[in-house]
């Protein structure tokens, strides 16, 4: 894809993995809206870049999807990049049955169910308007999950086939449909988890990671890893079973 001279839509991108897309695009020539629900982390994220639009909004509120998307067609009816990259991290334990899962937050909401009705939202804009993307953020665990997250991966499972089949039905609107699959990144994913792993703390940081995602839109790679999920996406069942196994053996 062209990534500079388009109107780029970024959700959750006030923090991590987000905001760095947000930096490498305004940097590149585009113009950047980004949104989540904190306002105080969008209004930060502005005063490093005063160029950025913020709009606050929980993908998770039906309400607040559909006002996003009224706010765009009329402020930014060029828009041609969505890139859904919004999303949470639970480790949920489903041996005592429903009652983890019914605590927290819904990841099944945040990172599935409203990916997918954002991108419906937004297919007849990005259709009326040029060299079109949308740039999908699963994640590694989508190909392999983590006994500890089992929700989580399986949204981001559920993100690479939604990804994958939106690809072949858009490719004759010429809408470009991008998979980005980060490894572990240094960001605010899933604090609670990574304080319990001794302040987890992984060694790449956004911006190497999304410095190298860029190159990969600009040469039109449709499944984008990184590092460790470089290989992941392109291994076979019988490595998958034994990565599998050896991720998951101290659960
Ligand atoms: N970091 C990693 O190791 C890693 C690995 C694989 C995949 N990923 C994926 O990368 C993406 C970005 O995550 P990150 O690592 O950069 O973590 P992050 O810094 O926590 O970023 C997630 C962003 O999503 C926003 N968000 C969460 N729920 C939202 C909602 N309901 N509505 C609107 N915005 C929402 C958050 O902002 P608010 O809380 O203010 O809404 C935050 O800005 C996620 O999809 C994640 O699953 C990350």
């Amino acid at each position: 894809m062209n990534i500079g001279g388009n109107t780029v839509l970024i959700t959750g991108g006030a923090t991590g993995i987000g905001f760095a897309f947000a930096e490498y695009f305004i940097e590149a020539g585009n113009e950047v809206v980004i949104c989540g629900r904190r306002e105080k982390k969008l209004i930060e994220a502005r005063g490093k870049h005063p160029e950025l639009h913020i709009r606050v909004c929980d993908i998770a509120s039906d309400y607040d999807r559909r006002s996003l998307f009224d706010w765009i067609s009329s402020g930014f009816s060029n828009l041609n990049v969505l890139v859904n990259n919004a999303g949470i991290q639970r480790e949920i334990n489903f041996t005592n049955g429903l009652s983890e899962f019914i605590r927290g937050e819904n990841e099944i909401s945040i990172n599935l169910e409203a990916q997918i009705i954002l991108t419906g939202l937004f297919i007849p804009l990005l259709k009326g308007n040029k060299e079109s993307a949308i740039i999908n953020v699963t994640s590694g665990l989508g190909f392999i999950p983590a006994a500890r997250t089992p929700v989580y991966s399986a949204t981001k499972a559920g993100m690479h086939a939604f990804t994958m089949a939106l690809r072949y039905q858009l490719s004759p609107a010429g809408i470009k449909v991008f998979e980005v699959v980060p490894p572990a990144v240094d960001t605010e994913l899933n604090p609670e988890g990574r304080a319990e792993r001794g302040n987890y703390k992984p060694d790449i940081k956004p911006d190497e990671f999304v410095g190298a995602v860029m190159e990969g839109l600009k040469n039109d790679v449709p499944e984008i890893g990184y590092g460790s999920t470089e290989k992941l996406i392109k291994a076979s069942r019988q490595e998958l079973d034994t990565i599998f196994r050896q991720m998951n053996s101290r659960w």
